[in-house]
């Protein structure tokens, strides 16, 4: 039973029908049509419709959708039987068969090439060569087989005009290791006549339509085929058939499977030869048969690579040998004609034959060693010709049909065979189901004596004069009372039978009225032996291969070959046996109108043909038990949900115990039968209900399911965000440590480094280490920084205060604070600043600075130099300041330092410098007499003093916990006995001292400027 599939496309497999009758049989057929559903199953039987329009489900991607899946796991399709007969072959090491029947046109030979698709997609994993090479010749073969033995008919334009039976081998592991095809009766009179509206073989009008002109030329052949009156019926009719395109492929097929030059060569010749033959024609002069165009016979002779006389003599003469003696007796025009076709006819089914032969060769499994390789298991897939009734029904179609009528009979065999023995094995009673069986058909074609083959043989052995009409009596005389057999001679008032001509046969599929005209030529199937003999002494070796018997000689006495028919019936026989001992898989299909459209659904011809093949008796058969059936196990999987007992899993000592519980749960146990290994379902409605229920407990367990995979996602997606978490400060923690680790090596040893580590170079740090490290780097320059300091000396460390002041107040404002010297702050001690106008004014600014220290007590110099200054009075003069820890000194250098005037060092406010190099400083006082000076007599002579000047100053009124007030300005505010002014600096081209001039609004610093 197929699940998965909605019930909106009706019924997957007819067994769930509620009601088996016609009508629900056919609305369910007619609705899965209608939704594009072609498949259906019954049980294992798949029910196939033509489609007629190409569907999109043979692709890669529906092929992994059923690779080793069961049959009811996915909705019904070819591939699910293909891989249903492929699992039995390589799990149970059985030989399995696919056997697709149908009338013509119903799409036998699309499912057979579509499950072999499938066999060669699935299998060879490993792509070993020498199986793709296999799989490749298998696949390739279609392609020139349809060339050869398939032909427009009235009923399908791809039909095909012989039987073939293609069996796979593989090995032990399942991959195809080659393969044998067997060919069954190529309707060979279509080569020399067709139907209105049919053509002959494909092969004819591919070479006429895609052959290059070069080789046309070769084959003394033109393009239009109604040249030809063998196949000019054909020639006439468009149809969507590309035969140019198609001669490519075949001629491209013929090269891969390994058919050399000469052996295409060969069979395109052959072709021309059949086309010229039809065209020969005979005359009359005198009592002489001739042919009348000759110049046909020498391309014969050319084409068949033999002697020109010899292809005149064998179409015009026949050689018999009558005791010793052998004579030549002259043909006449019907017999001439007679035995042109059937040269025509049997050079081409020769040809037929040859080709299945040379594929055979090569498919052929080579090398294998039962022993080595394990078993080698077969699928055999049969593709037969359908059954048919044409306007006017032969000798073929007899066969053909009969062929079906054995088919249908193995079908209703097995599937009750099957049926009967799964019962038996499950230990559950068998009803006995009454179905139609055509083997009372079977028989009255080839039951020995009775049957139509036997007449027919019968007919064909009598001397004398034997005519079809002979024949046709023969059987009105054994087969009068025969339910399934009439002829007008036995109904007379049937009008649609001709008297003397016609028989019926109500076959299973249908009533068929047959015309016996032809019978005997066609079973008698005589070829002259002159043409063997023709053929053989060929200078073409492939062509004498073909024909081996031709190398006889005329006296040699032969036995009398079989018959066609019992040469069909007897390979007929075999083929059936030959499927019965395999696992049968059935495919059935169905042809939903007869003018190939994709949208119409012809009720009454489907009606029929469901009808005839059997299908309503199929299901009531697999219904008259049970109509579903599963393993114990299997039944479990599906519907424990539904019981409390089964669900999840049942503690009970058996799965059968389990799936006792679950149906008497439910109130099923009267409906249900438990076999050995399977449980029995008899209703539908039963299986339905479970359905149901199933369907109802699934919801739950989805929600069930989601809410705890919901969950699942949640933590695992909580534990994955943990455990980045934890990497992550793993990480930080390794980042951290390793930094500071790094840190800890590098500056390790900087109390033994001179500079104490200043050139260490930082390790970067890690991003969440960077404040820790702005504060590491501070402490350790706060380290460095106390380090240098605690080794300096009181005097030392005084500098580096006032250097340190200086920064402060004047960093990135002055240029040049002349940091990088040392303050001497006391410069007129030195000799340096003095020495240069008198040699002792250093001894006397010394006397005069103890004098003050004396008087003033002060503890120290803070700074002394020579200066420029400017009065209130716009008088500028030369003066020293000496700046003490109390008192800022006015001094005339040029009077030994005389002290002129003292400002409390209290008193001082602030002091102003310039952003300049000059040496101009204004110290500003509490009572507005604010002292203008410019700094000078600097050794060396460029040298800046200002930044020792302020930093001292800051630096001792820090230390005395005062303000002052530091401006750096230009121009520079100042109050000159309470009277404010400006100084500004200006440079002044050509001086070369500093000096001080008025301004209109206070005073001007000229500074030597260029
Ligand atoms: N599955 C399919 N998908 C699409 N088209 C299909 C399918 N099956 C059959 N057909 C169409 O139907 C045509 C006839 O099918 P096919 O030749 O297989 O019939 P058949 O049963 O082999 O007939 P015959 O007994 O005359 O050989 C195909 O040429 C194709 O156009
Ligand atoms: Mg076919």
């Amino acid at each position: 039973m197929a699940e998965h599939e909605s019930l909106e496309y009706g019924k997957a497999d007819f067994v769930l029908l509620d009601n088996v009758s016609m009508e629900e049989f056919m609305g369910n057929l007619k609705l899965r049509f209608e939704k594009g559903r072609i498949y259906s199953y019954i049980g294992e039987v798949v029910v196939s419709v033509n489609p007629y329009r190409a569907m999109n489900i043979y692709g890669r991607d529906t092929i992994e959708q059923y690779k080793g899946r069961e049959l009811y796991e996915r909705p019904p399709h070819l591939f699910a039987i293909a891989d249903a007969a492929y699992k039995a072959m390589k799990r149970r090491n059985k030989d399995t068969c696919i056997v697709i029947s149908g009338e013509s046109g119903a799409g036998k030979t699309e499912a057979s090439k579509y499950i072999m698709q499938y066999i060669a997609a699935i299998t060879n994993p490993n792509q070993r060569a020498e199986v793709e090479r296999v799989k490749n010749m298998l696949l390739k073969s279609n392609c020139v087989l349809e060339a050869f033995g398939n032909a427009k008919t009235n009923r399908n334009d791809n039909s095909s005009r012989f039987g073939k039976y293609m069996d796979i081998n593989f090995d032990f592991k399942g991959d195809p290791i080659g393969g044998h095809i067997s060919n069954y009766l190529l309707e060979k009179s279509r080569v020399i006549f067709q139907q209105s509206g049919e053509r002959s073989f494909h092969s004819f009008y591919q070479l006429l339509r895609g052959a290059p002109d070069s080789l046309l030329r070769s084959l003394h052949i033109q393009k239009d085929p109604t040249a030809y009156n063998y196949i000019k019926v054909g020639g006439q009719i468009k149809s969507s058939i590309n035969d140019g395109a198609d001669f490519k492929a075949v001629a491209d097929a013929m090269k891969v499977i390994g058919f050399t030059g000469d052996e295409v060569q060969t069979v395109y010749k052959i072709l021309a030869t059949i086309l010229h033959l039809g065209n020969l024609t005979f005359g009359v002069d005198g009592d002489v048969t001739l042919i009348e165009n000759p110049k046909l016979v020498s391309i014969l002779r050319e084409l068949l690579s033999t002697k020109e006389e010899n292809v005149e003599k064998a179409m015009l003469y026949r050689t018999v040998a009558t005791g010793r003696d052998v004579i030549e007796k002259q043909h006449t025009i019907q017999e001439a004609s007679y035995g042109r076709d059937a040269l025509a006819k049997a050079m081409y089914e020769r040809l037929f034959c040859w080709i299945v032969g040379r594929i055979n060769d090569i498919i052929e499994v080579r090398n294998y060693d039962a022993r080595v390789h394990g078993k080698n298991t077969v699928i055999g897939v049969l593709d037969i010709y359908g059954f048919e009734i044409f306007q006017n029904n032969s000798f073929e179609q007899f066969c053909i049909n009969y062929c079906n009528e054995k088919l249908q009979q193995l079908f209703i065999q097995l599937v009750l065979k099957q049926e009967q023995e799964e019962y038996q094995r499950e230990g559950i009673p068998w009803k006995h189901i009454d179905y139609f069986n055509n083997q009372i058909i079977v028989d009255l074609v080839e039951q020995q004596h009775k049957g139509i083959f036997s007449v027919l043989d019968e007919a064909c052995m009598n001397v004398g004069k034997v005519t079809d009409e002979v024949f046709l009596q023969g059987l009105n005389g054994k087969l009068a009372k025969h339910a399934h057999y009439t002829s007008r001679k036995l109904s007379p008032t049937d009008k649609s039978l001709e008297f003397d001509r016609d028989f019926r046969i109500r076959h299973y599929a249908g009533d068929v009225v047959y015309s016996v005209v032809g019978f005997i030529d066609k079973n008698k199937d005589t070829l002259f032996q002159d043409f063997k003999r023709l053929l053989y002494n060929s200078a073409n070796p492939v062509l004498k291969a073909m024909w081996p018997e031709g190398k006889l000689s005329i006296t040699e006495v032969t036995k009398r070959p079989l018959t066609a028919a019992t040469l069909f019936k007897n390979s007929m026989i075999s083929l059936v046996e030959n499927l019965a001992s395999k696992e049968p898989y059935y495919v059935r299909c169905i042809k939903p109108n007869d003018v190939k459209s994709p949208l119409l659904f012809e009720q009454e011809r489907c009606r029929h043909q469901v009808e005839y093949l059997g299908l309503l008796e199929n299901v009531r058969v697999r219904r008259a038990g049970f109509a579903y059936r599963q393993t114990y196990p299997r039944f479990l999987q599906r519907y424990k949900m539904i019981s409390e007992f089964t669900w999840p899993n049942h503690d009970l000592p058996s799965d059968k115990d389990a799936v006792k519980r679950l149906m008497q749960g439910c109130g099923f146990d009267h409906d249900v039968a438990y076999g050995k290994t399977k449980v029995f379902i008899r209703t539908p409605r039963t299986l339905f209900s479970l359905e149901e229920q199933r369907a109802e407990m699934v919801q739950r367990i989805v929600l069930f399911l989601q809410k705890v995979w919901r969950g699942t996602i949640a933590r695992m997606r909580y534990r994955r965000m943990r455990a980045a978490l934890v990497i992550l400060r793993a990480y930080r923690r390794y980042k951290v440590k390793s930094y500071i680790r790094e840190v800890n090596r590098r500056f390790k040893n900087v109390r033994a480094m001179k500079d104490y580590g200043r050139h260490v170079k930082w390790p970067t740090p890690p991003k969440v280490l960077r404040k820790f490290e702005e504060a590491l780097r501070s402490i350790y320059n706060r380290w460095w920084a106390w380090t240098l300091i605690k080794g300096l000396s009181p005097e030392e460390a005084l500098q580096v205060r006032a250097k340190v002041a200086s920064l402060e107040a004047l960093k990135g404002q002055r240029a040049d604070l002349g940091l990088q010297r040392a303050w001497e702050g006391n410069y007129l001690v030195s000799m340096w600043d003095c020495s240069e106008d008198s040699p002792d004014t250093a001894s006397s600014f010394t006397l005069v600075s103890s004098e003050l220290q004396r008087k003033d007590k002060f503890m120290r110099v803070l700074f002394s130099c020579n200066v420029r200054k400017i009065n209130r009075f716009h008088k500028a003069e030369d003066r020293a300041v000496l700046i003490t820890d109390r008192h800022l000194y006015k001094m005339d250098p040029l009077k030994q330092y005389k002290p002129m005037k003292s400002i409390p060092l209290y008193n001082v406010t602030g002091v102003s410098v310039s952003p300049g190099k000059d040496q101009l400083v204004v110290f500003h006082t509490k009572d507005s007499r604010d002292l203008v000076v410019c700094l000078q007599g600097m050794v060396p002579a460029n040298e800046s003093r200002i930044g020792e000047l302020v930093g001292t100053l800051l630096s001792h009124f820090k230390s005395e916990k005062r303000k002052l007030q530091v401006n750096i300005a230009s121009p520079i505010q100042c109050s000159m006995n309470g009277r404010k002014c400006t100084v500004i600096v200006e440079p002044k081209i050509n001086l070369t001292q500093p000096d001080f001039t008025k301004s209109r609004s206070g005073y001007i610093l000229a500074v030597p400027g260029n």
